[in-house]
């Protein structure tokens, strides 16, 4: 059941108080992609979604999400699309400023990957402050193509990423296991 994957996934993740600075808590995924099983069932769930969101190609957001959305484009048969920091692409890039709690940050897609028409799904581990989702949305539609989804591993509750992001998604899905 849904209940039983999430009681795995949240076993095999640490909390982790005060990294990489003080106040924040930090949230460990490494045991969770050292468990075979654990891992396997996080890809397989994630790789769903392409089916019943019906997307075409699998974007994942640096650095985490790279690790968690490749496996899905390879299982559901689906291209994947990287979000990089600003300054990693080689080729022609988009790119989108977002604020962070103190200045802020960039990121880029290159300008190519995805054509008009495609469905997105796009996957990262944490949602938190909702920055980084919602300037990969922006990234997504600049380049012409469509969110059909976006799937997260699990939500700090405490912040309002949940509604900045809501706000953006323009009636796509957001599924936090
Ligand atoms: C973390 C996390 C998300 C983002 C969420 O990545 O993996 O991508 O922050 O935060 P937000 O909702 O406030 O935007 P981080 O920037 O630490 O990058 P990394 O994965 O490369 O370490």
């Amino acid at each position: 059941t849904g209940q039983e994957l999430r009681d795995l996934l949240l076993s095999r993740i640490i909390d982790v108080p005060d990294y990489p600075k003080p106040g924040v808590m930090f949230k460990d995924i490494t045991p969770l992609l050292a468990d075979a099983t654990a891992f396997g069932a996080l890809t397989e769930a994630f790789a769903e979604l392409c089916e019943r969101f019906q997307a075409d190609k699998v974007v994942g957001l640096e650095a985490r999400g790279f690790i968690l959305a490749a496996p899905v484009a390879v299982r559901a048969g689906r291209g994947f699309v990287p979000v990089r920091k600003a300054g990693k692409l080689p080729g022609a890039t988009l790119a989108q400023a977002y604020e962070l709690e103190y200045g802020t940050a960039e990121i880029e897609i290159h300008a190519d990957a995805l054509q008009p028409g495609d469905r997105v799904l796009v996957i990262d581990d944490v949602l938190a402050t909702g920055g980084t989702a919602e300037a990969s949305l922006k990234l997504i539609r600049r380049a012409g193509a469509q969110v059909a989804g976006v799937a997260m591993l699990m939500e700090l509750g405490f912040l309002p990423g949940r509604e900045r992001l809501e706000a953006v998604l323009e009636g796509a899905p957001l599924e936090v296991l």
